[in-house]
């Protein structure tokens, strides 16, 4: 917590945390932003994992009915103050499990449609349980052309730790590679009580050689509010994993496409999180714009019942400092193992060496960081510690700031220290 602390103090040389208050701002104010990217956000599921801090509930009809008409509500509105049709990146479907509103998923692409031309590709992700014929049809006839699997592990122990069970995951895996999607991720977690290293290595192995365009190897993270019965392994234990994924991955040619996700040569990336700016749709959906961060309620009753009021269902915005903006672009860019100072400087403003120079320095002096035609990548060793920082900031400011939107539905503020 201190680490985290002194980490953003220094990097945006203020003592200002973050500070999201519900003095929210009426209009969002996007029309001009550039690399849009779009994200929805289905909040319901079978059953609920205890490991999982998203924001869902149990499906109900009469819920699920509701919500999609509010859903289509928030898109109406928040897509009408164009003047023209708005380029954007990508449109992802998240959750919770996004396949349980299947029967309505053409139509909320059409209603994004209305509004937003779309150029790189439509993503969802999808629990083992809902891949079947019939619903992979259906997704592709709604336009998709990405999907990810959460498989966790194709280990029966690691499952059972997880509290999730087996589900045939290897001939899921060929139906949806004979569906023939532009990308197919598979979501894995390492450091599960009980995976030793030639488990996670054969899980790799098994999603790229059944299908998979690529994997997101997420550590498991034990958040506050969840009931895992079993914890993660201990850190220097993870250490140990994320370099067997990463030498695995380098042996076998495939490529390293950001601190958690490596991918076959040549393929598309299913990234809902690096993008430059986003508008998020539906419970607990985030928004970032150029100076403004914002995130919607995580109460499905209260966001219908704003919406059905004609208001936004915005729950806590933030306004970036210069300083806090260029932080949060660089933790997003170096996540994905490149630093773009052309795009710093289009999105902040102001040159990357100009406000960073030394750190930049210093991290090529530490060896974090490579210099290359005039961009920077993460190294190896830069990598293990952005994963160890990213770990961290998700106790810090993720656990809190979820922890508490799903008991307030409008918190009146929240401080990120
Ligand atoms: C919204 S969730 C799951 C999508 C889908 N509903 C499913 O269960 O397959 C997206 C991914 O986050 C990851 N995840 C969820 N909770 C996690 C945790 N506590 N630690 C690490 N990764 C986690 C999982 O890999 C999961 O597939
Ligand atoms: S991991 Fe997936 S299925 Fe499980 S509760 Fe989270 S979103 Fe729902």
């Amino acid at each position: 917590m201190l680490l985290t602390s002194l980490l953003r103090i220094y990097l945006t040389r203020s003592l200002r945390p973050f500070e999201f208050t519900n003095k929210n701002k009426a209009i969002l104010d996007y029309e001009n932003e550039e690399n849009l990217g779009l994200y929805v956000h289905i909040p319901f599921c079978r059953s609920i994992c205890s490991f999982c801090p998203y924001c869902k509930v149990v499906y109900n009809h009469e819920t699920v009915k509701k919500y999609k008409l509010a859903l289509l509500k928030e898109i109406d509105m928040v897509g009408s103050i164009l003047q023209a049709k708005k380029e954007v990146t990508s449109l992802y479907l998240g959750g919770g499990t996004p396949a349980l509103m299947i029967d309505n998923m053409k139509e909320i692409i059409d209603c994004v449609k209305k509004y937003f031309d779309i150029k790189q590709g439509i993503g969802v992700e999808l629990h083992p349980d809902d891949i079947n014929k019939g619903t992979l049809n259906q997704l592709k006839s709604s336009g998709v052309t990405m999907i990810s699997i959460g498989i966790q592990s194709f280990n029966e122990k690691c499952l059972l730790a997880l509290g999730r069970r087996d589900g045939d995951f290897i001939k899921k895996l060929r139906m949806v590679d004979e569906a023939k999607f532009d990308v197919v991720d598979v979501d894995l977690i390492f450091g599960i009580p009980m995976q030793t290293e030639t488990i996670l290595t054969e899980d790799i192995e098994k999603a790229f050689s059944n299908g998979a365009t690529q994997i997101s190897t997420y550590p498991f993270i034990d958040f506050t509010f969840a009931n895992n019965t079993y914890k993660p392994l201990p850190e220097k234990e993870k250490k140990r994993m994320l370099g067997s994924i990463s030498d695995y991955c380098k042996e076998t040619e495939r490529e390293r496409t950001s601190v958690w996700t490596f991918a076959k040569k040549g393929t598309g990336k299913y990234s809902s999180v690096t993008r430059d700016n986003f508008l998020g749709f539906g419970v607990s959906a985030t928004t970032l714009l150029r100076d403004q961060f914002k995130i919607n309620t995580f109460s499905i009753d209260d966001y219908i019942e704003k919406i059905n009021f004609g208001q936004l269902p915005t729950s806590l915005t933030l306004s970036f400092s210069l300083r806090q903006r260029a932080v949060y672009y660089l933790f997003w860019s170096a996540y994905s193992m490149v630093i773009n100072p052309v795009q710093f400087q289009k999105i902040i403003g102001k040159p990357l060496k100009s406000m960073y120079g030394f750190e930049l320095w210093l991290c090529k002096l530490l060896g974090f960081l490579k210099e290359r035609d005039g961009k920077y990548y993460l190294t190896e060793k830069g990598a293990y510690y952005y994963h160890l920082i990213e770990q961290a900031y998700t106790t810090a400011y993720i656990d809190k700031m979820w922890n508490i939107s799903r008991t307030t539905a409008f918190p009146e503020q929240i401080v990120l220290k």
